[in-house]
């Protein structure tokens, strides 16, 4: 049974009437973002949300009714197709909810980074979170599971 949060419109499929995340993503590798996005999924599908996954290219946007935009950083530049994306579906970023998440090595001043995305979006996200990536080695990085999770029940509750 899935969860139809307050105050979006849920998508009906079949008998039942659901709420549909997007999660979109664009990054150069498999490795961080990657792994967040999983993260993402899991923590939105036990809290009762659909999901749909993907890169800009892949995802039905009809299908959603919010959306999770991540970007990984590289040289200082969030990805050119997650840009794209929000230049190409402006109309509905500006109607449905809409949250953004950078996955990069910056942990001071992320926001130098996240400007990128949300100067492009039609209205501010309703929240925006970094995620500390890394370069070869893992470190700590399974701590941003929990950082993943929390943001997810934030998402949740602002939407209910
Ligand atoms: C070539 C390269 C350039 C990077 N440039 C930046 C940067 O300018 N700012 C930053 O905060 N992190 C930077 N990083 C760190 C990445 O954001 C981090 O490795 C992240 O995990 C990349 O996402 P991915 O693991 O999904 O590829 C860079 C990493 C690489 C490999």
């Amino acid at each position: 049974m899935k969860r139809q949060i307050g105050r979006i419109t849920p998508t009906r499929n079949g008998a039942s009437i659901m709420t549909t995340v997007g999660i979109v993503y664009s990054t150069k590798r498999k490795k961080a973002t990657v792994q967040v996005v999983e993260w993402l999924k899991a923590a939105f599908e036990s809290n009762g949300l659909e999901v749909e996954v993907g890169k800009p290219e892949e995802i039905n946007t009809q299908d959603c009714d919010l959306f999770v935009l991540g970007t990984s950083v590289y040289a200082g530049a969030v990805q050119e197709p997650i840009l794209a994306f929000i230049d190409q579906n402006q109309d509905l970023l500006r109607e449905k909810p809409v949250a953004t998440f950078i996955v990069c090595k910056e942990v001071e001043t992320p926001e130098c980074h996240m400007n990128l995305v949300i100067e492009k979006l039609p209205k501010e996200p309703m929240t925006w979170i970094n995620f500390e990536g890394y370069l070869l080695r893992k470190g700590d990085f399974e701590k941003q599971q929990s950082k993943a999770n929390t943001w997810v029940k934030d998402i949740i509750s602002r939407l209910s």
